[in-house]
């Protein structure tokens, strides 16, 4: 069902086979992607055949990594509704997705093409959501996964994760501590490193999130695209799945602005872009309600960066104090969304004031999970 050709590392350019099992790059130890034959895919596939299939992430499947079809592991992800809040602002409502976040992408497709190279066990650091995602598409594969986060993540956090029976270790400090952690579980017990970036898969679910977005808009492509980035998986994703679409002819024009929000008390790729750095340092005591976003420094942030400039697209941060507004405005209109997705709002009505733009733009704002998994965020905000 895949079109994979190879893996590459977009740092040094080395590539691998498409199969075997990989993590970092042997050469520069940067992330590696993974590459299609994408002549093959536009002769393969239609946009109309696309739109017969059922509404899962799992309809671009020859953009997808996973072989045989038996091993996808798929529990309703994917295909989530894009709600318009207003003539040209539409909300990607990803609190939808199993286990509440879009996290469930990553995880369907990173635990599906786990099982299909015959991996038994896997680890990875979270700052909560994609754990307790790995621990319920792990439970549903039979695959066993250990999770590290940090001790003081959402408490749905930590309870989804023992819930799927996921093995859950707490860690006295941020996603790089629990990193620490896993990598020293890894070396002596072999599990598979499943760490955002560090394995090649789990990027490539996140992917569908950019193939929705234009699918649902009649193939054409938004004025820009507002994404609150920790990691920054989600937007590097949504960047080559763009990229991708229109290789095959499916989307044609300019590709949308791609704008990342951060939190200000968490904010290392706003201030590498207005550095012009092409990489991000650490963010000493980071600190935010928006615990997803809680992340000093991404290995893929070289990646975050390109995308944005080569999209005419920009870094900004919001404070906690608008984050929680944001989430009232939207509950007020019917709309669940996490800290994190309400970040987007606040940047949107941020850089329409700044005039950065403008009421004609069409602006997909995402949504990345549901409030119900931060009852503490939905407490402070009715304050
Ligand atoms: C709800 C939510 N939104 C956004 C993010 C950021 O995702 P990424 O690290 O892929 O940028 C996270 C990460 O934990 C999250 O849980
Ligand atoms: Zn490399």
């Amino acid at each position: 069902m895949t079109f994979v050709s190879h893996v590459s590392c977009p740092q040094c350019g080395a590539t691998y086979g498409s199969e075997g099992v990989h993590n970092l790059c042997e050469a520069c130890s940067g992330p590696l992607l993974v590459d299609y034959d994408l002549d093959r895919v536009r002769g393969a596939v239609t946009k109309e055949a696309v739109a017969q299939r059922a509404a899962s992430m799992w309809r671009y499947r020859e953009l997808l990594p996973v072989r045989d079809e038996s091993h996808v592991v798929t529990l309703g992800e994917g295909f989530t509704p894009l709600i318009p809040l207003s003539e040209r602002l539409l909300l990607k409502d990803e609190g939808l997705n199993p286990t509440g976040t879009f996290k469930a992408r990553g995880a369907s497709c990173g635990i599906s093409r786990a099982r299909e190279l015959g991996i038994k066990e896997v680890a990875l650091p979270t700052a909560g959501n994609a754990g307790g995602a790995w621990a319920c598409y792990g439970a549903a594969a039979g695959i066993r996964v250990h999770v590290a986060m940090p001790s003081d993540a959402p408490e749905a956090n930590k309870l989804e994760c023992l819930y799927y029976g996921a093995d859950l270790e707490l860690v006295d400090g941020l996603i790089s501590d629990a990193a620490a952690l896993v990598t020293r579980g890894i070396a002596e017990h072999g599990w598979f490193d499943a760490a955002t970036l560090k394995e090649p898969y789990r990027i490539e679910g996140k992917k569908t999130l950019g193939f929705e977005i234009a699918e649902q808009l009649g193939w054409e492509m938004p004025d820009a695209i507002i994404y609150p980035a920790g990691g920054g998986v989600g937007i590097i994703g949504i960047w080559r799945a763009l990229l991708q679409l229109r290789d095959i002819d499916w989307v044609t024009g300019d590709l949308p602005r791609l704008i990342v929000v951060q939190a200000a008390g968490c904010a290392p790729l706003v201030k590498a872009f207005d550095e012009g750095a092409e990489v991000s340092e650490f963010w000493p005591r980071a600190e935010t309600i928006a615990a997803g976003l809680r992340v000093p420094k991404a290995l893929g942030d070289f990646l975050v960066l390109r995308a944005m400039r080569e999209t005419g697209g920009v870094a900004v941060s919001a404070t906690d104090s608008e984050i929680l507004g944001a989430m009232l405005h939207l509950a007020k209109g019917g709309i669940s969304a996490a800290p994190e997705g309400a970040a987007t709002l606040v940047a949107y009505e941020n850089l329409v004031q700044a005039g950065v733009l403008t009421s004609r733009d069409r602006v997909v704002i995402i949504n990345t999970g549901s409030a119900q998994k931060y009852p503490d965020a939905m407490r402070a905000a009715l304050r």
